[in-house]
């Protein structure tokens, strides 16, 4: 089912799969149509079956990605590129091992550079120079984060250094076997500003316990309290989400 919200579309399937599935589909759609694509990705639980289907359509001939450039959304500060829960590792482990994207197209921020500002600006130089992103794709915290922009952040905000709250270390924390205490305090993440400036987005969302927050961005006030909310500026915006991710009274009871 698609509801349409202004120009928000959102789309409730069935299950995790099928978010995964057609999360794949769109990008597969928007390589199709411009092969050069510059696609900015997310890492987390959410998109992990959406790069199992776009390997999928890789490995069998439906989709090539050699010419896409690829910005990873975010990274935490500190860790080093080869520790296995940076998002480098992961989103080699996920996407990068199982397709061919050549080297030079594949832009994650520096964890380890000495100077995170320059890091951050030097990100945001590439992105322009590649003429911008086609396609965000984004999953949504518990906390309405998009990418690490938290509770706070401003929409004017470009790729920068942050410093987690307390409850975004315990929520990543079953990365580092529970403790709270190992994960970074830091991250760097490109910023709402940047975001916003992609020509499209799309927003995923699985999980009962992300159905607050996605009630909160689709209906709720737009506030940097619910750094998603400032999705309902963008003129393309589509929302994927399971069932349960759009249980909440304001969506469910959209529902004819
Ligand atoms: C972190 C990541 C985000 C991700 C969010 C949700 O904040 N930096 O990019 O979207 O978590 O993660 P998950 O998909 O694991 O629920």
């Amino acid at each position: 089912m698609t509801i349409h919200s202004g120009i928000l579309r959102l789309q409730v399937l069935d299950d995790e799969m099928a978010v995964g599935k057609a999360a794949a589909a769109m990008i597969a759609l928007q390589v199709r149509r411009k092969p050069t694509s510059v696609l900015l990705l997310p890492t987390g639980r959410t998109p992990l079956t959406m790069y199992n289907h776009l390997s999928a359509l890789v490995r069998i001939g439906r989709l090539n990605l050699q010419y896409v450039r690829t910005f990873i959304l975010d990274e935490f500060y500190g860790l080093l590129p080869s520790h296995p829960n940076s998002y480098r590792s992961y989103m080699q482990r996920v996407l990068f091992d199982h397709v061919s994207v050549p080297l030079e197209n594949i832009y994650i921020l520096n964890s380890v550079a000495t100077v995170p500002q320059i890091e951050c600006a030097r990100y945001e130089t590439a992105i322009a120079e590649c003429g911008g992103v086609d396609l965000a794709v984004l999953g949504i915290g518990a906390n309405g984060s998009i990418g690490f922009n938290e509770p706070g952040s401003h929409f004017t905000n470009r790729t920068r250094l942050v410093t987690f709250q307390k409850e975004t270390r315990t929520a990543n924390s079953f990365l580092f076997q529970s403790d709270t205490e190992a994960v970074p305090t830091t991250a760097m993440t490109v910023g709402l500003a940047t975001i916003l400036a992609a020509r499209r987005v799309l927003l995923l969302a699985t999980d009962i316990t992300k159905a607050e927050a996605l009630e909160a961005a689709l209906y709720g006030p737009v506030t940097p309290d619910v750094p998603a909310s400032v999705l309902r500026w963008h003129p393309d915006v589509t929302v994927l989400a399971d069932c349960t991710a759009a249980s909440a009274p304001a969506i469910y009871t959209r529902f004819p």
